[in-house]
């Protein structure tokens, strides 16, 4: 009687742990499909991302080509200045390259170059194509535009090592250059390379106070600069490179 007894607790107890399990086994399924559904739910949510940062860019590049042109149309307008920062451009980015600088690092040099005086949007006609010699007033809204030319290339979030360049294109490697008056190799590599290119074009063009230097000339006055306001290691590069160019063209 008493083995009857245990045996009906017995299979009681039993039917009781075969129910747990049932519940917790439908549990688990659910768990699982609901897991499921969260990690579609996110891979759907990677791709979204994936493709808003994709667009973003291709907005971004978008507003670059636009400050390019912009850039273009405003040196246009003066025949002294037509052409000079594509020239920049170029120089700079064949003597980033001669450096030992990458090919993407070269590239963002380039580009920087097109844009390194697009701030003078915001300077006042009259400074700008004035004949004489400015006044100290002049001179204070004229150097500004490195600052004015990097703020309008901020917003572009791939453009920032471009917009430091635009930023330092005026410091000298001996500290008496602005706007923050920084020296050597506290001045970015690509804002060095890109002083470099700027004097050497402003030199062999014509300008409304002088005439355009003949290449020699040009090279004898950044040799004496070097080590002064521009830095030696990269115009002594820069300068072979202008040498040994063909006659027709600068590097
Ligand atoms: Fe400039």
């Amino acid at each position: 009687m008493a083995a009857d007894v245990a045996l009906a607790q017995a299979l009681a107890y039993a039917r009781d742990l075969r129910a747990l399990y049932e519940v917790s086994r439908a549990r688990e399924e659910e768990a699982n499909r609901a897991h499921d559904k969260l990690r579609a739910a996110y891979q759907q949510a990677l791709a979204y991302a994936v493709d808003l940062r994709k667009s973003h860019r291709q907005m971004q590049r978008s507003v670059l080509q636009s400050l390019l042109g912009l850039a273009n149309a405003l040196e246009a307008k003066d025949e002294y200045t037509r052409g000079h920062s594509e020239r920049v451009a170029g120089l700079a980015q064949r003597l980033a390259l001669a450096a030992g600088l990458g090919i993407a690092e070269a590239k963002t040099i380039a580009e920087a170059g097109l844009l390194h005086d697009l701030g003078k949007i915001g300077v006042p006609e009259h400074i700008l194509r004035k004949q004489g010699p400015l006044t100290d007033e002049e001179w204070i809204a004229m150097r500004r535009h490195p600052l004015t030319g990097a703020q309008i290339v901020a917003p572009l979030e791939f453009f920032a090592d471009a917009a430091l360049i635009v930023r330092h294109h005026h410091e000298r490697h001996d500290g008496s250059g602005y706007p923050d008056g920084l020296k050597g190799d506290g001045i970015p590599v690509g804002a060095r390379i890109v002083a470099i290119a700027d004097v050497y074009d402003a030199l062999t063009s014509e300008r409304p106070y002088r005439r355009k230097l003949a290449r020699a000339e040009a090279v004898q006055i950044m040799r004496d600069d070097a080590g002064l306001t521009l830095e030696p290691r990269l115009t002594e590069l820069f300068l072979d490179l202008v040498i040994d160019a063909p006659a027709d063209r600068s590097v």
